[in-house]
Parts: C-alpha cells; sequence; structure tokens
C-alpha cells in the first residue's frame, strides 16, 4: 500500500487577498496527477468553498489535502466562533455575512450545501468558541 500523498496550507481569516490560494494549488496539483477533471472540478469547488468560509468567519485554519489510491480527502481544521447550529447553517440561503461581505459577492448562504452536494462524504464538526472541523471526501472512481 501507497503512502497517503497529504499537503496542507494555512488559512488565515479576514485575508481577502491571498483568499483561495490553497484550492487553487489544490487544483492544479490534482490537474498535474492527470485526475478526471470533474472530479477535479467538484473538490475546487467544495475545497474554496470551506477555505472561503474559514476567511470569512474564523482567525486561522488549516486546511490539509490527503490523497489516497481511491480518495481525495480535505480537512479544514479552524480556530474560530464555531457554529451554534449547524442544521440552520447547512440550509440554502442561511448567512450571517456582513454588507461588507455581501458587496464582495459572498453571504448567498450557498457554500456549506455545495459542499455538501460535490462531495461523496462530508463531515461538519463545531464548537461554539472554539472552531470548526469540516471534512469533505471524494471518490477518485
Ligand atoms: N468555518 C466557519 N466558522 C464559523 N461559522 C461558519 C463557518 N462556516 C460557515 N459558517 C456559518 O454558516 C453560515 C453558512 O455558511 P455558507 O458557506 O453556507 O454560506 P455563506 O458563507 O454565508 O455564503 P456563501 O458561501 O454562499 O458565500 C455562514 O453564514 C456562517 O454563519
Ligand atoms: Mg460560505
Amino acid at each position: 500500500m501507497d503512502r497517503p500523498f497529504v499537503l496542507s496550507f494555512a488559512v488565515h481569516g479576514k485575508d481577502f487577498i491571498d483568499a483561495g490560494r490553497a484550492s487553487t494549488e489544490i487544483k492544479s496539483v490534482l490537474t498535474d496527477l492527470g485526475l478526471d477533471p470533474a472530479i477535479i472540478r467538484r473538490v475546487a469547488i467544495a475545497s474554496y468553498e470551506a477555505e472561503m468560509n474559514v476567511v470569512m468567519y474564523a482567525n486561522e485554519a488549516t486546511l490539509t489535502l490527503e490523497l489516497t489510491p481511491k480518495n481525495i480527502i480535505i480537512v479544514v481544521d479552524d480556530q474560530g466562533p464555531g457554529i451554534p447550529n449547524i442544521e440552520l447553517a447547512m440550509q440554502e440561503g442561511f448567512s450571517t455575512a456582513t454588507p461588507e461581505m455581501r458587496e464582495m459577492g459572498f453571504g448567498a448562504g450557498m457554500g456549506l450545501p455545495n459542499i455538501k452536494r460535490n462531495a461523496d462524504d462530508f463531515a461538519i464538526q463545531s464548537t461554539v468558541g472554539k472552531g470548526t472541523t469540516v471534512t469533505i471526501q471524494i471518490s477518485i472512481n
């Protein structure tokens, strides 16, 4: 069994300049590896939405890409305010984005539902006052 390929990125809250960098790099790594473009697209959407949620709502996070022969797993583990009601946060259209964020085109309340839709397996765990961990798994075959 081959050892999994792992890449980690730091994601910083409020850093709208660098926002999306980790997802862009993941996309280029998977493209270089020759993965199916349809799968790369799903990974890119899911990782971008999770990364942007850190930029908008959290303080710091580590975004980790793990690649095994069968799966792509992305874990975004943040330190931040946490999510008090995950069921509500998962609903399409629910958003606590500020007017400034909405002006930048965010805040449709579609990020988390989109992550779930693009993932084969999705988990979100959150502790108020501590942070949130989003785990996204997409099968390669
Ligand atoms: N990492 C996080 N930490 C704290 N709260 C979060 C985090 N991710 C999401 N949330 C909360 O869940 C809500 C819904 O997130 P979701 O990504 O679905 O929508 P959005 O970010 O508000 O808008 P969009 O993603 O469409 O730009 C957010 O408005 C925010 O209140
Ligand atoms: Mg979002």
